[in-house]
Protein backbone atom coordinates (compact mmCIF):
# COMPACT_ATOMS: atom_id res chain seq x y z
CA UNK A 1 0.00 0.00 0.00
CA UNK A 2 1.14 3.59 -0.41
CA UNK A 3 2.78 4.91 2.89
CA UNK A 4 4.49 8.26 3.81
CA UNK A 5 7.74 7.58 6.01
CA UNK A 6 10.52 10.24 7.21
CA UNK A 7 14.12 9.68 6.47
CA UNK A 8 16.98 12.16 7.83
CA UNK A 9 20.25 12.85 7.06
CA UNK A 10 22.46 13.12 10.41
CA UNK A 11 24.84 15.85 11.05
CA UNK A 12 27.81 13.46 9.96
CA UNK A 13 26.64 12.64 6.72
CA UNK A 14 24.74 16.34 5.89
CA UNK A 15 28.69 16.71 3.71
CA UNK A 16 27.78 13.89 1.93
CA UNK A 17 23.75 15.00 0.72
CA UNK A 18 24.09 15.16 -3.00
CA UNK A 19 25.59 11.52 -3.20
CA UNK A 20 22.74 10.44 -0.60
CA UNK A 21 19.97 12.20 -2.34
CA UNK A 22 21.14 11.02 -5.79
CA UNK A 23 21.36 7.05 -4.04
CA UNK A 24 17.35 7.35 -2.72
CA UNK A 25 16.73 9.00 -6.51
CA UNK A 26 18.04 6.54 -8.21
CA UNK A 27 16.81 3.40 -5.91
CA UNK A 28 13.00 4.81 -7.61
CA UNK A 29 11.95 6.71 -4.09
CA UNK A 30 9.78 9.72 -4.03
CA UNK A 31 10.86 12.66 -1.87
CA UNK A 32 7.91 14.31 -0.89
CA UNK A 33 9.02 17.21 1.44
CA UNK A 34 12.41 18.21 2.89
CA UNK A 35 13.86 20.67 5.19
CA UNK A 36 17.70 21.52 6.69
CA UNK A 37 17.24 22.30 10.22
CA UNK A 38 19.29 22.56 13.61
CA UNK A 39 17.53 20.53 16.47
CA UNK A 40 18.49 21.34 20.21
CA UNK A 41 18.53 19.50 22.84
CA UNK A 42 15.07 19.39 23.93
CA UNK A 43 13.92 18.74 20.36
CA UNK A 44 16.12 15.95 20.13
CA UNK A 45 15.13 14.46 22.75
CA UNK A 46 11.78 14.55 21.87
CA UNK A 47 12.25 12.75 18.69
CA UNK A 48 13.87 10.12 20.12
CA UNK A 49 11.78 9.46 23.06
CA UNK A 50 11.18 5.90 22.24
CA UNK A 51 14.98 5.25 23.44
CA UNK A 52 14.57 7.70 26.72
CA UNK A 53 16.45 5.27 29.00
CA UNK A 54 19.01 3.76 27.08
CA UNK A 55 22.82 3.82 27.32
CA UNK A 56 23.06 5.40 24.02
CA UNK A 57 21.46 8.64 24.41
CA UNK A 58 23.41 11.01 25.84
CA UNK A 59 25.72 10.51 23.09
CA UNK A 60 23.09 9.87 20.54
CA UNK A 61 21.42 13.46 21.51
CA UNK A 62 25.05 15.00 21.55
CA UNK A 63 25.84 13.76 18.07
CA UNK A 64 22.31 14.52 16.44
CA UNK A 65 22.44 18.29 17.76
CA UNK A 66 25.90 19.10 16.63
CA UNK A 67 24.72 20.23 13.27
CA UNK A 68 21.79 20.55 10.83
CA UNK A 69 19.62 17.70 9.57
CA UNK A 70 18.09 16.90 6.52
CA UNK A 71 14.54 15.17 7.33
CA UNK A 72 12.47 14.50 4.36
CA UNK A 73 9.14 12.50 3.55
CA UNK A 74 9.20 9.60 1.21
CA UNK A 75 5.94 8.42 -0.41
CA UNK A 76 5.30 5.40 -2.09
CA UNK A 77 4.58 1.77 -1.75
CA UNK A 78 5.31 -0.13 1.35
CA UNK A 79 8.04 2.58 1.67
CA UNK A 80 8.36 2.26 5.77
CA UNK A 81 10.38 -0.76 4.70
CA UNK A 82 12.01 -0.12 1.38
CA UNK A 83 13.72 2.64 3.12
CA UNK A 84 14.60 0.68 5.93
CA UNK A 85 16.37 -1.78 3.80
CA UNK A 86 18.57 0.54 1.42
CA UNK A 87 19.96 2.06 5.15
CA UNK A 88 21.12 -1.46 6.71
CA UNK A 89 21.74 -2.30 9.95
CA UNK A 90 21.69 0.43 12.55
CA UNK A 91 25.84 -0.42 13.09
CA UNK A 92 27.72 0.87 9.48
CA UNK A 93 30.28 -1.67 10.33
CA UNK A 94 27.76 -4.30 10.27
CA UNK A 95 25.83 -2.34 7.33
CA UNK A 96 29.41 -3.36 5.38
CA UNK A 97 29.43 -6.49 6.36
CA UNK A 98 25.86 -7.54 5.60
CA UNK A 99 24.32 -5.15 3.24
CA UNK A 100 27.46 -3.70 1.20
CA UNK A 101 25.46 -1.17 -1.22
CA UNK A 102 23.24 0.25 1.75
CA UNK A 103 23.22 4.02 2.98
CA UNK A 104 24.92 3.40 6.07
CA UNK A 105 27.35 0.99 4.48
CA UNK A 106 28.65 3.41 2.30
CA UNK A 107 28.13 6.70 4.34
CA UNK A 108 27.99 5.69 8.19
CA UNK A 109 31.17 5.39 10.37
CA UNK A 110 29.81 3.39 13.71
CA UNK A 111 26.53 2.46 15.77
CA UNK A 112 25.61 6.23 16.43
CA UNK A 113 27.07 7.95 13.25
CA UNK A 114 25.07 6.07 10.95
CA UNK A 115 24.35 8.90 8.11
CA UNK A 116 20.77 8.42 7.97
CA UNK A 117 17.32 7.75 10.19
CA UNK A 118 14.12 5.83 9.02
CA UNK A 119 10.57 5.22 10.74
CA UNK A 120 10.72 1.62 11.94
CA UNK A 121 6.76 1.60 11.74
CA UNK A 122 3.64 3.51 10.56
CA UNK A 123 3.26 4.90 13.81
CA UNK A 124 6.58 6.22 14.25
CA UNK A 125 6.45 7.00 11.00
CA UNK A 126 2.89 9.45 11.74
CA UNK A 127 4.79 10.80 14.73
CA UNK A 128 8.04 11.73 13.39
CA UNK A 129 6.49 13.45 10.12
CA UNK A 130 4.12 15.20 12.62
CA UNK A 131 7.59 16.40 14.31
CA UNK A 132 9.24 17.69 11.26
CA UNK A 133 6.03 18.16 9.08
CA UNK A 134 3.56 19.96 11.53
CA UNK A 135 0.09 19.62 9.68
CA UNK A 136 -0.43 23.16 11.03
CA UNK A 137 2.95 24.13 9.12
CA UNK A 138 2.83 25.72 5.38
CA UNK A 139 0.53 24.11 3.07
CA UNK A 140 2.37 21.28 0.84
CA UNK A 141 3.76 22.21 -1.94
CA UNK A 142 4.58 19.10 -3.56
CA UNK A 143 2.06 16.51 -2.89
CA UNK A 144 3.18 14.40 -5.55
CA UNK A 145 -0.14 12.36 -6.02
P1 LIG B 1 18.35 5.59 14.41
O1 LIG B 1 17.84 4.67 13.36
O2 LIG B 1 18.23 7.04 14.14
O3 LIG B 1 17.64 5.26 15.82
C1 LIG B 1 18.24 5.52 17.05
C2 LIG B 1 19.69 5.88 16.94
O4 LIG B 1 20.44 5.66 18.13
C3 LIG B 1 20.38 4.99 15.92
O5 LIG B 1 19.92 5.28 14.64
C4 LIG B 1 21.83 5.29 16.24
O6 LIG B 1 22.23 6.56 15.75
C5 LIG B 1 21.76 5.33 17.76
N1 LIG B 1 22.04 4.01 18.32
C6 LIG B 1 21.25 2.93 18.28
N2 LIG B 1 21.81 1.89 18.92
C7 LIG B 1 22.97 2.32 19.40
C8 LIG B 1 24.00 1.73 20.17
N3 LIG B 1 23.93 0.46 20.59
N4 LIG B 1 25.05 2.47 20.47
C9 LIG B 1 25.12 3.75 20.08
N5 LIG B 1 24.18 4.39 19.35
C10 LIG B 1 23.12 3.68 19.01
Amino acid sequence: KTERTLGMIKPDAVPKMGQILDLIYSKGFMITRLKMCQLNRNEAFQFYQEHQGKPFLDALLNFVTRGPVIAFEIMGESVIQKWRDLLGPTDSAQARQDAPNSIRSRFGKDKTENACHGSDSTASAIRELEFFFPSSGPSRQNTAK
